[in-house]
């Protein structure tokens, strides 16, 4: 019988926007990506996922429910993406779901990601692999980000090359050329579109700025620009990781309080733009990338696009046979799949571990 190589890889990020839902096939160390489903969460599980990113009352109540409602929507997704594909419960080795992270701690010891996979694993009947950072972190590393092992399995090519993910956090995976795996890179650059979003949202209560029309409306304030960017986080060396309890609205308020003068808002947002293009060009130039591809939601807006040096000739993952908003998802489904393989899912030298983990804890059908 032919071994059952086909999973599902389910992805929420940071910017809280929905679940990208894919149906891959790995026979033969190729990627087929059979499906791709993505659905929005529902306004009010969105305003409850939001909420738990900070410290507030009644913390474990609403973790608990948000985790189910979580599991639920998850479910959906893999429903949906089953219809669309022609495929059963039974076709699929497992589903790698990643969760939902509300605290990313990992040099106190911890990284959060609600999810609930024994309700996820219930309702669809589908072996679940769930947690996946949180190995990584008790070795010692940054549990994050987890996709240059697979960004180096799919994207490598004869040159060097980056790979850019824009989500609500932007990381960036630094691939040599084909044959030597052992130079991988990659960190988080710190903002990708988070703040993007939040601002966007406060003034236009849109919750994202449609291919960055919004922000083109206006210009890169300088001064601001380089008050943003004094942010130890920029300084600090590699490996690390961030998440939205540093960059936040309350981070970008305060920054504006001290500038002590009136920005227009698009202006702000087209700095913020800058500063996210900034900050990806700083992690690729000098790593001797030759091209550069990114995925994830921020290959839309085109300002950050345009904010990229034209000498990393940056273009969407799509050129590369994979469709950007693909890309995360894909990675949690050959996480999984490394995790039934007893094989390591991360790379030491970008999260700092250790050693070589096997990441996810499996939650059987
Ligand atoms: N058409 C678009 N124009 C501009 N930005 C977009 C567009 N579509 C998606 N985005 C951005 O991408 C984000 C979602 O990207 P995603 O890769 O799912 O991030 P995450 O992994 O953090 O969930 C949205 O919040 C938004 O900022
Ligand atoms: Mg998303």
């Amino acid at each position: 019988m032919l071994l059952n190589e086909r999973y599902i890889g389910l992805m929420s990020g940071t910017s809280v926007d929905g679940v990208d839902a894919v149906v891959a096939d790995f026979s033969d160390e190729k990627v087929t990506t059979l499906g791709h489903v993505y659905m929005p969460f529902t306004a009010a599980l969105r305003a409850q996922l939001q909420a738990l990113m900070q410290s507030g009352a009644d913390e474990v109540e609403r973790a608990g429910d948000a985790s189910v409602a979580l599991a639920h929507a998850y479910a959906d997704a893999v429903a949906q993406l089953l219809a669309n594909t022609q495929l059963a419960a039974i076709d699929i080795a497992a589903i790698g779901a990643h969760g939902q992270t509300i605290r990313h701690r990992p040099e106190r010891g911890f990284t959060t990601q609600l999810n609930a996979p024994a309700h996820l694993s219930e309702l669809t009947g589908i072996t679940v692999v769930a947690d996946f950072r949180s190995r990584d972190v008790a070795a010692g590393g940054q549990g994050a980000p987890l996709v240059p092992a697979f960004h180096a399995a799919v994207f490598q090519g004869e040159k060097p090359r980056a790979v850019v993910n824009i989500g609500g956090i932007a990381n960036v995976t630094l691939l040599p050329a084909k044959g030597s795996l052992d130079t991988v890179r990659g960190f988080d650059t710190g903002p990708g579109n988070t703040l993007l979003d939040a601002w966007c949202e406060r003034h236009t209560g849109k919750p994202y700025d449609a291919g960055g029309a919004w922000g083109a409306q206006g210009h890169v304030d300088h001064k601001l620009l380089a008050a943003l960017l004094d942010d130890d986080y920029f300084r600090q060396a590699a490996p690390k990781s961030t998440g939205r309890e540093r960059f936040n609205l309350a981070w970008l308020d305060a920054k504006l309080q001290n500038q002590a003068r009136d920005i227009a808002p698009q202006d702000v947002q087209s700095t913020l733009a800058a500063l996210t293009a900034r900050t990806i060009s700083d992690a690729i130039q000098g790593s001797g990338a030759s091209a550069c591809f990114v995925c994830g939601g921020g290959v839309f807006n085109l300002s950050v696009m345009r904010g990229l040096p034209v000498e990393l000739q940056a273009q969407s993952t799509a050129v590369l046979g994979v469709a950007p908003m693909h890309v995360e998802a894909l990675a949690f489904a050959w996480l999984a799949r490394r995790c039934f393989a007893s094989a390591p899912g991360n790379v030491p030298a970008v999260t700092g571990a250790r050693g070589l983990r096997i990441l996810g804890a499996v939650y059987p059908a």
